[in-house]
């Protein structure tokens, strides 16, 4: 199916905005230099897994209409770890992710949400700086504690994501992690909510233990995935968190305000670990009647970057 989309004459050909090639380009670079190339995978989470499932609507969402998402609907999923390296440990503290698509392709809605509640950076130029930072020194054998600290110190608003981390135990099974859009969305034509996305798992959010950390290897997800799905659907409430007057709608990394007012849309059923997918762009700028566009400047770097990467795995 994607193929069409994202065939590598068309790919940048056929994107939703404007941003010149060589910005996509170096933001991959920037990637690829930080954490590698590795053939034929992402280069953003690169570890992950592909699945498949279903919507089910809300029977009631008020004044927010997103009329693919009034019927049940067929999806497809990757859930991945974040970062670059397809060999990194299941127990890294870094962001889980999970891809989604809802419905079928036209009127299809693409997601890709992280598990932390904020991102990393607000522009290109701190994406490609945060992941500068992060380069391994050769003479140390990881990143440079001393870079990572001017980084931070230069660039507080990429503090509670990293806090986020710090504090929060990696998953027990991608079943039980929260899964958040950072952007804010806009519904409805008048009267505009803007709204994040979360998906809030419905058998709760659950961490690893200590004592689970020193058991499990370092790729159990993939095992606890199937595991876990052996014995029925997993599922999420996918909800609209809407953004209060004081909260920024311009900036992922900046943390909301609490509490919220909040629309459930329906609810995500991961059913089964699928053999097909690895072709699959889970391009966040592929959207249904009734959701507009975020309008932060994060936004409009990722279809550009996501083609880019795709065109790179695709020919490795
Ligand atoms: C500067 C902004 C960003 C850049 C340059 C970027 C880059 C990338 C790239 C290159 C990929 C791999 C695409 C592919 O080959 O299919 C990717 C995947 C992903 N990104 Fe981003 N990203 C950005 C922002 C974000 C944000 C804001 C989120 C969520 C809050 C996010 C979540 C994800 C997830 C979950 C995946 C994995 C999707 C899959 O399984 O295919 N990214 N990203």
């Amino acid at each position: 199916m994607y193929r069409t989309r994202y065939n590598r004459p068309q790919a940048k050909a056929t994107l939703g905005n404007t941003m010149p090639t060589s910005q996509a380009t170096t933001l991959i670079d920037a990637l690829n230099d930080t954490f590698g190339s590795h053939s034929g995978v992402r280069a953003s989470h690169a570890k992950g897994i592909n699945v498949r499932g279903s919507f089910s609507p809300a029977v009631e969402t008020g004044e927010i209409v997103v009329p693919a998402l009034q019927h049940p609907q067929p999806l497809t999923a990757r859930f991945s770890i974040g970062g670059g390296k397809p060999g990194i440990s299941d127990k890294s503290p870094t962001v889980r992710g999970m891809g989604l698509s809802i419905g079928t392709d036209k009127y299809s809605w693409r997601l890709a949400m992280i598990s932390a509640p904020v991102f990393f950076a607000n522009s290109a130029e701190q994406f490609r700086a945060f992941l500068a930072a992060r380069k391994p020194d050769p003479d140390i054998g990881g990143p440079d504690p001393e870079r990572v600290k001017a980084f931070n110190a230069n660039n507080p608003n990429t503090l509670p994501h990293q806090k986020h981390l710090a504090e929060t135990a990696p998953c027990r099974c991608y079943t039980t992690e929260r899964y958040h859009s950072g952007h804010a969305y806009r519904f409805g034509a008048k009267a505009a909510v803007f709204a994040r996305l979360l998906l809030e798992p419905v058998s709760g959010r659950h961490g690893l233990t200590q004592a689970e950390m020193g058991a499990r290897s370092d790729s159990f997800l993939a095992d606890q995935l199937e595991q876990t799905l052996g014995m029925g659907a997993a599922r999420w409430d996918l909800k609209l968190i809407h953004a209060n007057a004081q909260d920024n709608t311009q900036d992922p990394t900046e943390p909301w305000s609490s509490p919220h007012s909040e629309t459930l849309l329906g609810t995500i059923a991961i059913e089964a670990v699928s053999v097909s997918g690895d072709d699959m762009v889970y391009d966040p700028a592929v959207l249904p009647e009734g959701v507009s566009a975020p309008t932060d400047a994060v936004f409009t770097l990722r279809s550009p970057a996501y083609s880019e990467s795709y065109c790179r795995r695709a020919a490795s």
